[in-house]
């Protein structure tokens, strides 16, 4: 039997061997006949528009791809499209060299999902892998075979308005959900005509921005780099992502894209990265805003620094050969990149048929399918958290009558959220419409808008870049809302749809409030008044601030920005159609104050518990330390609860493993999905370590009255971390387990580790 599994590996890696053996020739004899200028035109990565994210757009690019001054192109779809640039490449340039094809790809392609922290809140990487490998069919579909995602920025700052396009807070759940993300566009095989090259992003610590502005400064210890913020971009890389994408921001004084730290030295030499790194869009020539020189001088230190291709700045093209003249690059880091462009091109299998990706057939089956549809909805179900159920308002019953109120309540153009390029919002379904689908017959449904999303028309405008998400209504706010009221007053309860337009998050989207916009703010204190139980169904890109809502409202329903279906899926869950089982995945602030929060973090000397006299202790005069809903953190219509912690001993040893289990029951009267999340606290160590850390989650479906016992092994890799030399070690000694239903509700237990 051994033997037999050791043939099988031998062959596997004979396999693997010859077949990198047969693309190295393959390159090599290209590269042969390759001029320099050819091979610098492969590093160059161009777009003839889409969504242009930047004040740049490229120019001439027919001109450039016959010419061999292109490798990639960016932001367009459609396998006709595609098929006619790609026929330039192949068929007029000198060496034929295929172009590979790109595209924002963020939350599934014209199916779309919910945005990725909704996604993360269902802490399902199988569902989430699903997404994926869902996009990657339609990408493919569409004729593309790069896709600009998983985004894996840890951010602990809801100011930023990207934290909407990544995992939250927390690095081994954001691993746990790059890995899969990875897995399921790439399906551990290019070759494939339906899978695609992904591309983790924004390397590195993106997220991190100083005061949550886009863009802005980052600086950190090493020590909070590996520890707390660059597990994901190796969980993704330990799971063969074909590219890692730079990003804007400098690192300890240094620009991403030209910082060899990170590109070369942990990128390379410690995770082992062997495949292509592009800069993000125009983050080379930013180099000079940066103060770091000319378009010259930035273009050879982002290619001495490790970078392969230059996403729209075209300073490789236009700078890199007088740099190799002037001695300032050399042409072996040239060819390296060169030939990384080359080996994700032949990866895909472009050389074999540059067109694989371009069948109409597919286009017209494949996208937006009807089981790419109930998979949206599913998906979306599984995102929402509901964040405060008094009284059980919620789920709402299938007769009487219902005032569906708010400037979200019916809106399509806000349903698919930030980053779905290639979604149409047209072709989704609002709240409104959903729930007109679930609710049956026996419901009336009155509407009001109640208010604008926003009046502030300066603020309108910044928000409108991509098209009207936020219109004024012809009718005064006063008229508005005078109408929300009196509708209220006609129903049984009141749903108020309120929230974010889908681009007040997302690139470029930070907001220095993030609570909900006056005018609805005044709306929902004037439906509250009216003593009818209000559900406020929220739509969100980011944690946002809701004291006031939490304190006054009977139900909360976060449903972030939920994707194409997301109507059908809100009103799914609002009936009970399914019970709500999404977790928090970033912490709420109590205020913008609070920021950063986030629930992983030190002990101070002087820790404030409830309870303790407050003075000399770490806390605020003006509000409490903690958030005020934590990572973690989401209700169901079913109650669950929780016995002690049992440990299968109190001593692990060295290359041992012990276990903790508990035992769950569902103590209400509803079938329900639970999260079961275990942490950890190392007590005593040669640094300051977290008050509590992530370590693993499992979910378990109970019926009413069920109980289930659930398991989880420690062993020593599950507890180390990297220590002031930056070694990845353990220490001895006590050690706390904590096992429970959120971060701050949860049994704990303590063990030795000798
Ligand atoms: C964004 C990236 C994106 C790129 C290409 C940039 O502005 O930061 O996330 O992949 O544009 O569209």
């Amino acid at each position: 039997m051994a033997t037999g599994i050791l043939i099988i590996c031998s062959f596997t890696v004979n396999a693997q061997n010859s077949a990198s053996a047969k693309m190295d020739n393959f390159i090599n004899s290209l590269m042969k006949k390759m001029t320099l200028d050819e091979k610098i035109g492969q590093l160059n990565l161009v777009t003839p528009g889409g969504a242009v994210t930047g004040s740049v757009v490229s120019k001439d690019v027919d001109t450039k791809i016959r010419n061999g001054q292109v490798g990639g192109l960016f932001g367009i779809t459609g396998p006709d499209k595609i098929r006619r640039a790609q026929e330039i490449a192949v068929k007029n340039s000198r060496l034929h060299i295929p172009l590979i094809f790109g595209l924002d790809v963020i939350h599934g392609h014209r199916t779309i999902f919910p945005i990725p922290l909704g996604l993360s809140a269902s802490w399902d990487t199988a569902l989430i892998r699903r997404s994926a490998r869902i996009a990657a069919n339609e990408a493919t579909a569409d004729g593309l075979n790069w896709v600009y995602s998983p985004m894996v920025d840890i951010a602990r700052d809801p100011r930023w308005g990207r934290i909407a396009e990544g995992s939250g807070e927390d690095a081994f759940l954001g691993s746990q959900i790059a890995k899969a993300m990875v897995e399921g566009y790439q399906e551990n095989d290019l070759s494939k005509d339906t899978t695609v090259m992904a591309c983790v992003k924004h390397y590195a610590l993106y997220g991190a921005a100083e005061a949550g502005r886009d863009y802005n400064t980052v600086d950190m210890s090493k020590l909070r780099m590996y520890n707390e913020y660059f597990a994901p971009y190796k969980a993704a890389v330990d799971a063969g992502v074909g590219s890692v994408m730079s990003s804007f921001n400098t690192v300890d004084g240094i620009p991403a894209s030209a910082n060899k730290f990170l590109l070369t030295d942990v990128l390379r030499k410690q995770w082992g990265f062997q495949g292509l790194v592009v800069s993000d869009y125009t983050s080379i020539s930013e180099m000079i805003n940066h103060g770091l020189g000319n378009l010259q001088a930035v273009s050879a230190k982002a290619l001495n620094a490790g970078m392969d291709m230059d996403m729209v700045s075209e300073g490789f093209l236009t700078t890199l050969k007088k740099s190799l003249q002037q001695g300032k690059v050399t042409l072996d880091k040239i060819n390296e990149a060169c030939r990384r462009v080359l080996e994700a091109k032949y990866k895909l299998g472009l050389f074999e048929d540059p067109y694989r990706y371009c069948n109409e057939e597919r286009e017209k089956t494949e996208l937006m399918s009807d089981a790419n549809l109930q998979s949206a909805r599913e998906i979306a179900a599984r995102s929402f958290v509901l964040l405060k159920n008094d009284n059980q308002v919620l789920p709402l019953k299938k007769s009487g009558t219902i005032a569906l109120i708010g400037p979200l309540a019916d809106n399509k153009r806000n349903m698919l959220g930030t980053w779905s390029v290639s979604g149409d919002p047209q072709k989704s379904i609002t709240i409104m419409q959903g729930i007109k689908n679930v609710a049956g017959e026996n419901v009336n449904i009155l509407y009001a808008k109640g208010a604008n999303i926003s009046d502030d028309t300066a603020f309108i405008k910044r928000v409108n870049v991509f098209g009207t998400e936020i219109d004024i209504d012809p009718k005064s706010p006063e008229e508005l809302l005078n109408e929300a009221v009196e509708t209220a007053g006609k129903a049984d309860v009141v749903v108020a749809v309120l929230g974010e337009a889908a681009d007040m998050t997302g690139e470029s989207s930070s907001m220095s409030n993030i609570g909900l916009q006056p005018g609805q703010e005044k709306l929902l204190k004037a439906l509250v008044k009216t003593g009818k139980p209000v559900v406020l169904v929220l739509m969100n890109g980011r944690p946002m601030t809701l004291s006031w809502e939490d304190e006054h409202v009977s139900a909360i329903l976060d449903t972030w920005f939920g994707g194409t279906e997301a109507g059908n899926a809100v009103a799914d869950v609002l009936f009970g159609n399914y019970n709500p089982s999404g977790k928090l995945t970033a912490s709420f602030p109590r205020n913008v104050g609070q920021i950063p929060i986030y629930y992983n973090h030190l002990n101070t000397g002087r820790p404030y518990h409830p309870g303790d006299s407050p003075k000399f202790k770490s806390n605020y005069l003006d509000v409490p330390n903690t958030p005020l809903y934590p990572f973690g953190y989401g209700l169901s219509y079913t109650t669950f609860s929780y016995s002690d912690i049992s440990l299968s001993n109190n001593v692990l040893k060295p290359g041992g493993k012990i276990t903790a289990s508990v035992n769950v029951t569902n103590t209400g009267t509803r079938k329900g999905k639970e999260t079961v999340q275990l942490y950890t606290r190392q007590m005593v160590g040669s640094i300051a370590r977290p008050v509590k850390e992530l370590k693993g989650f499992q979910q378990i479906t109970l019926e009413p009255g069920e109980t289930k016992k659930v398991t989880f092994p420690i062993s020593v890799d599950d507890l180390k971390f990297y220590n002031s030399d930056l070694k990845y070690v353990y220490e001895p000694g006590d050690f706390k387990i904590f096992i429970g239903t959120s971060s701050a509700d949860v049994k704990e237990a303590d063990f030795k580790l000798e």
